[in-house]
């Protein structure tokens, strides 16, 4: 009976182990592969795409189509989400579909930037390619972008190049064309958004 009792702990125990090691195992290979749940994609977090339009992200105008004439030629930028034409939908599901919106002379820009712009209208990704910020604020002294978190400056007249602090790399420029005089996607974003593994570089988080 003690023998038999004995075993049976013993098969439990094992079991239990064999769990154990079953999940750490899995954990393992988990993080190894660098594998994520994966995110539902919804109309709202779809990435944008040709034809979308794009809407005031804040402020009293939160909402309003952007237009080439709403621009201040010259800056600032104007914070914007995609917006789905078909559907009506506002693509703000994703932080990663937050673009900066400008507008200057067309001959300000250099042969590549000016490429992706139309009517000297220039889109760029919001989000920080240092830690993922985003880049929120305007030096009207010298029209650039200013990431607050750790000063990152970008260019946008040279495809958003860095020009101070921290960033590994430019802001992705998404495409764009003026249609009726509203700004539309001519694609979606050119490079990767956000922070890139293996090119963060190692300022402290602030
Ligand atoms: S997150 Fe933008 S400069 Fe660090």
């Amino acid at each position: 009976m003690a023998d038999k009792t004995s075993t049976t702990r013993r098969a439990v125990l094992q079991a239990s182990l064999g769990a154990g090691l079953g999940l750490a195992t899995l954990s393992t290979l988990f993080v190894a592969g660098g594998l994520k749940p994966k995110k539902e994609i919804t109309p709202e977090s779809e990435p944008p795409k040709e034809g979308d339009r794009f809407v005031v992200a804040e402020g009293p105008d939160k909402g309003k189509l952007i237009t080439v004439d709403a621009l201040p030629l010259g800056g600032p930028f104007v914070l914007a989400w995609p917006k789905d034409p078909k559907t009506g939908v506002v693509k703000n599901g994703e932080r990663n579909n937050l673009a900066m919106i400008i507008r200057f002379n067309p001959d300000e820009y250099d042969e590549e930037t000016r490429k992706n712009t139309d009517q000297g209208v220039a889109v760029f990704s919001a989000i920080c390619t240092h830690l993922g910020c985003t880049v929120s604020q305007w030096l009207a002294d010298q029209k650039a972008f200013l990431c607050p978190c750790h000063k990152g400056i970008y260019d946008p007249r040279h495809g958003a190049k860095v020009i101070g602090g921290p960033p590994p790399r430019p802001l992705p420029m998404l495409p764009v064309k003026v249609e009726n005089g509203e700004v539309v996607a001519a694609g979606g974003f050119l490079s990767p958004v956000g922070v890139v593994a293996g090119r963060r570089s190692s300022a402290p988080r602030v």
